[in-house]
């Protein structure tokens, strides 16, 4: 078991049974316990939580559609109804088992509910294992605008148990690779490369797991409410939450290949608008590209996108904010640029489509 200081709640990684989450439970012994999952997690992960830890016996399970559409509030108003009819109190614990779109609506959830309920999130995705479970950041999306609506709130903790990827789907592991080669991008040039060269092995390898769970806990321990360098962590983000959210319903990318894009796109800008490199660029461009296509879009598509980046909740006076890579592991935060520049971003991307075909 790998116990990580995250200050304000438990971080364990390793076998569930081994991890102090049967302890937590008794804790909550005389309390009632809700479980929210989404339909992939209660088929695969479900059956073993309840039949493992017999003081989930007796929990309510609300089951969520799965999948980022679903990341709605109109979906929070079910469950705060199911959780006032099941005469769940403040006193009582949510468990969120799923990928980042249950730990980020559950958390969220849980931290509205009553002004703030105990929440426990068990990641089943490596997405959610390596990022979204972590750090305190909950909430849901407005439309197609990405994580609008939310708060920060910590989970009492999080548990990380690696078997819960064995039923994982291989696009939904290499999601959750870029979220780490994320973090190689924005802190170091050795981890960028041992996930590059990870995401073509089928042996998964925890070690590299864990450094990648360190970089996002390190930040994030320093500057929880992202005042400052938190904001590193969205490195990719700008660009990428407006292809997730722009081709939600019609292409479905998963979170991970949204912001693989986003990070290519980005780093395009920052070979024009800070000091990275043609060379690093054109390696950051073929890494990504080797396990993620860019998706087609139109001019329309284009005009759409730059509207929505003008909305983004980090800009300021007419400004696009965005981080900008220096080089492969140095990244830096609040750079201002101009619709113009993602515009012309847009346009090359959509000509090199073009050329490839
Ligand atoms: N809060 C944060 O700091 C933070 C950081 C990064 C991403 N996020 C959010 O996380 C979400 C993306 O996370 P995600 O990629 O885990 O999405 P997700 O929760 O939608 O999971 C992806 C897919 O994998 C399925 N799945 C999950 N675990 C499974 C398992 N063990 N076996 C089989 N199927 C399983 C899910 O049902 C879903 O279909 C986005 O909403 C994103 O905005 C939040």
């Amino acid at each position: 078991m790998k116990y990580i200081d995250a200050r304000e709640y438990k971080l364990e990684i390793g076998n569930l049974e081994e991890s102090s989450f049967a302890s937590l439970l008794k804790s909550y012994d005389s309390c009632k316990k809700v479980i929210i999952v989404d339909e992939n997690t209660h088929e695969h992960c479900l059956p073993y939580l309840i039949t493992t830890f017999s003081e989930l016996a007796e929990a309510e399970v609300i089951l969520l559609p799965d999948g980022e559409e679903n990341k709605q509030m109109s979906i929070a108003f079910n469950v705060w109804e199911a959780l006032t009819e099941y005469g769940v109190s403040r006193s009582d614990l949510i468990i969120n088992l799923g990928g980042g779109m249950i730990t980020d609506m559950g958390g969220f959830i849980a931290s509205c509910y009553k002004r703030g309920c105990d929440f426990v999130n068990i990641p089943t995705s490596l997405l959610g294992m390596v990022d979204a479970s972590i750090g305190g950041k909950t909430g849901v999306n407005l439309g197609n605008y990405k994580n609008q609506i939310g708060v920060f709130s910590n989970p009492k903790a999080v548990f990380i148990d690696i078997s819960f990827l064995s039923t994982l789907p291989l696009e939904e592991l290499q999601s959750g690779y870029a979220e780490m080669l994320k973090h190689g991008l924005i802190s170091s040039r050795t981890l960028f490369d041992e996930v590059a060269e990870q995401m073509s092995k089928e042996e998964f390898s925890v070690d590299l797991l864990l450094k990648a769970i360190e970089v996002k806990n390190g930040i994030v321990k320093q500057d929880p409410l992202e005042k400052g360098q938190r904001k590193l962590l969205n490195f990719g983000h700008t660009v990428g939450h407006v292809i997730e959210g722009h081709f939600m319903e019609s292409l479905q990318l998963t979170h991970g290949h949204s912001i693989a894009i986003g990070m290519v796109m980005e780093a395009f800008l920052s070979s024009h608008f800070s000091s990275l490199d043609d060379s690093s660029y054109a390696e950051i461009e073929s890494t990504v590209f080797s396990h993620f296509s860019v998706p087609k879009f139109s001019d329309k598509d284009i005009q759409i996108m730059v509207a929505m980046l003008s909305n983004d909740k980090k800009n300021s006076k007419g400004r696009i904010n965005t981080c900008l890579l220096k080089s492969i592991g140095e990244c830096t935060y609040d750079n201002f640029l101009a619709e113009e520049s993602f515009m012309e971003m847009f346009m090359h991307f959509k000509n090199l489509q073009i050329n490839l075909n």
